[in-house]
């Protein structure tokens, strides 16, 4: 149920496209976890973050149905890319139609596989990223982190979606969900990494801007 304040906030906010819309429609009709969408807030704030860094190259580690990437598209300089990396194939489809009613297919490139694999592959490519958004596997976080900023460029940025856990990681800091664990580590290790300067917004679950130094 949506809060008076988050109605407000989203009233006063950009609109999501209608191809948008109809992304959310069919998340929420044709998969089990339409909660995992990033939504229109967050939406907004990755595609502003992608204008304000000018950003021509964008890693997304977790596409689920194309939602986030199709704002991160929109936020990219012309003759830009997102790469986007996801492990179910099943997703496919949605993706390539949800991208294609936004007009961002030749934006977008879909990488269906393990990501930390195809991090490692990119990596031996010698790519480089202005922008990274991780939002997969929450217990391997430290390890995308790792690999991210390998990837990422001086001055680029980094994001983290879900960093807070609905509170998890303050409220339960001994617990041995393996979900929560892997955020406490990877919050604590980047709370700790001299080479990057960070905040963790409090929008949603909790989301964490980094830059690299
Ligand atoms: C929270 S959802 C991503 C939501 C999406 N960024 C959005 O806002 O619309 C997380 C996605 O990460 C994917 N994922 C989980 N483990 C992965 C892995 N090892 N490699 C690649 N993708 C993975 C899941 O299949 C899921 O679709």
């Amino acid at each position: 149920m949506e809060s008076a304040q988050e109605k407000y906030i989203r009233e006063h906010s950009s609109e999501e496209s209608e191809a948008l819309k109809w992304l959310v429609k069919q998340t929420n009709l044709r998969t089990n976890y339409p909660r995992m969408l990033s939504g229109q807030i967050q939406g907004e704030l990755l595609k502003l973050i992608a204008q304000m860094l000018q950003a021509r190259n964008i890693l997304e580690i977790g596409c689920f149905t194309g939602y986030s990437s199709i704002w991160l598209a929109m936020g990219l300089e012309a003759g830009g890319k997102v790469d986007s990396l996801e492990i179910n194939d099943e997703l496919e489809d949605l993706i390539r139609e949800g991208w294609s009613r936004a007009g961002v297919q030749d934006k977008t490139e879909l990488h269906l596989g393990d990501a930390l694999e195809i991090m490692e592959l990119f990596l031996n490519e010698g790519r480089k990223y202005d922008l990274i958004y991780i939002d997969a596997n929450k217990r391997e976080y430290l390890n995308y982190y790792k690999a991210a900023k390998r990837l990422l460029r001086k001055g680029g940025v980094i994001l983290a979606d879900d960093t807070m856990l609905g509170g998890k990681v303050y409220d339960s800091p001994e617990t041995s969900d393996k979900q929560t664990r892997g955020l406490i580590e990877f919050n604590d290790f980047v709370a700790a990494d001299p080479e990057v300067e960070q905040l963790i917004l409090p929008l949603r679950d909790g989301l964490s801007i980094i830059r690299k130094l």
